[in-house]
């Protein structure tokens, strides 16, 4: 038998890749494929740049080895398309004799490398290799990107409750998009986190994320912290200065109380949004500005359009993508989960040592409405912490609006996307709360047996 040569074994992380060779000369594509099986690679064939794109757009490809000139569609406008089709995947190009520059340009457009006709065989496959290997480490780079969005991503963001599952799994799928989100929702909801959030997990992650509150500033003061103004623009223009939107470039611009933005400020807005560029104050040169735009408000905007207090067009430049962010009192699954969270937190900022809550802190907790939403019991949970001496968090330690406060639950709302059981979940247990925790009143009210809520309680 025929020991292959030492150099035709390809290295043992490329051991099954899939090549695929294009060519519409049937002779050269069938020497390829011999030599690349021969040395472990998955080989599959193209007659011609069409058929080539098929095969990306249908399967896995690692590399493409495509010949230069084809018919109709030659090796450079395949990789233009191909790259659309699969982002991962590598080129070579092969070309014939005194096409260097054409060569040369494939690289510019981001081809791996090129062989040149007639090509020996340790050329072609130390090439391949290469390539390869560049692959590989473009795939992993990503996989590990992905993942660290992830990890980062999700430590912010606490919630198990069917809406809140709901609601990141949107702004997961938005956020890639450079589409502007307008995020809704009372105060405390958690607005400012899912802006976060939805940067970090968007391919502008290694970028900056700059936020504007526009309700802190009178109007002019605004417009120069977004746009920046020249030297001398108005009294106390002492020097140049870029402005948010500049600072933002290439990044997530978060526009934080957007409601509150003075007319001719929403004017100005509108037309950064329309023509991405922006004009410093008395400046007159117009600047390209690549940002995307989150924005935030607790105002009802659709309501302020109807008053003719926040322009139309304005609202639906914005409001590309809405984000509900649901009030607490319609998650309460959240409030034990987000107040061990906090309880955490604030264990370790004082460095206390409390192991969780009184059974009726948890009842207290659970029956109030939370008005102020995540912010208020993140601030009860602070308050708590610093106060408490036993082991266990008491009634005692929350504060008095809370223990004696409006109540939540007469009525449940389920979105649409809340799955069968998890709607089932709530009811339950808003019947319970209304019963006071007792499990046979709330199996009378709901028509079933008492067991029945022991056992999907469970
Ligand atoms: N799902 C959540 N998980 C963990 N912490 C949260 C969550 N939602 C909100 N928080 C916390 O609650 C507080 C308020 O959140 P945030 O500032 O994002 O609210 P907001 O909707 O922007 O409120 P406002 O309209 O008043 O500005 C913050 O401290 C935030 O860290
Ligand atoms: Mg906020």
């Amino acid at each position: 038998m025929e020991t292959p040569r030492r150099e035709d074994l390809p290295a043992a992380e490329d051991a099954g890749a899939t090549i695929l060779v294009v060519d519409d000369e049937p002779e050269l594509c069938r020497a390829l494929s011999k030599l690349l099986g021969r040395n472990g690679y998955e080989v599959i064939t193209a007659g011609n740049g069409e058929e080539a794109l098929e095969l990306l757009r249908r399967q896995e490809v690692d590399l493409v080895l495509s010949d230069l000139q084809m018919p109709r569609m030659g090796g450079v406008e395949l990789l233009k398309a191909g790259r659309v089709i699969s982002p991962g995947t590598e080129f070579v190009i092969i070309t014939g004799h005194g096409t260097i520059e054409v060569a040369v340009d494939a690289i510019k457009r981001g081809a791996y490398d090129f062989v040149e006709k007639p090509f020996s065989t340790a050329t072609t496959l130390k090439v391949v290799r290469k390539a390869l290997e560049k692959q590989r480490l473009r795939a992993e780079n990503r996989q590990l990107r992905r993942r660290l969005r992830e990890i980062q991503g999700n430590s912010d963001i606490i919630g198990k409750s069917a809406v809140m599952r709901q609601t990141v799994e949107t702004a997961r799928q938005v956020a890639n998009s450079s589409a502007t989100v307008l995020l809704t929702g009372e105060s405390g909801t958690g607005k400012e986190v899912f802006a976060g959030a939805i940067h970090a997990w968007s391919d502008r992650a290694d970028r900056v994320m700059v936020r504007v509150s526009c309700a802190a500033l009178p109007e002019t003061l605004l417009e120069a912290e977004l746009f920046g103004y020249e030297k001398g623009a108005f009294t106390g223009a002492v020097a140049r200065r870029k402005g948010r939107f500049e600072a933002a470039h290439r990044g997530t611009l978060f526009l934080d109380e957007v409601g509150e933005m003075s007319p001719t400020t929403q004017v100005k807005l509108l037309r950064v949004l329309q023509e991405n560029v922006i004009e410093r104050l008395g400046g007159n040169e117009p600047i390209p500005v690549d940002v995307r735009i989150i924005a935030a408000t607790n105002a009802d905007l659709a309501a302020m359009v109807a008053a003719g207090r926040f322009r139309e067009d304005l609202y639906y430049r914005l409001n590309v993508i809405n984000l509900e962010l649901p009030a607490l009192r319609r998650r309460g699954e959240d409030v034990i989960l987000l107040a061990d969270h906090f309880l955490q937190k604030y264990n370790d900022k004082n460095r206390k040592n409390l192991q969780g809550f009184t059974p009726e802190a948890v009842e207290v907790m659970m029956r109030y409405a939370w008005p102020g939403n995540v912010r208020e019991l993140e601030n009860a949970l602070e308050r708590a912490v610093v106060l408490s001496k036993d082991e266990l968090v008491g009634v005692s330690a929350l504060p008095q609006s809370v223990v004696a406060g409006r109540q939540r639950f007469d009525a449940v709302t389920i979105p649409v996307g809340t799955t069968l059981r998890d709607a089932e979940m709530q009811l339950i247990e808003a019947t319970l709360e209304s019963s006071g925790g007792d499990k046979e009143t709330a199996a009378n009210i709901l028509g079933i047996a008492a067991r029945t809520i022991y056992r999907k309680l469970q």
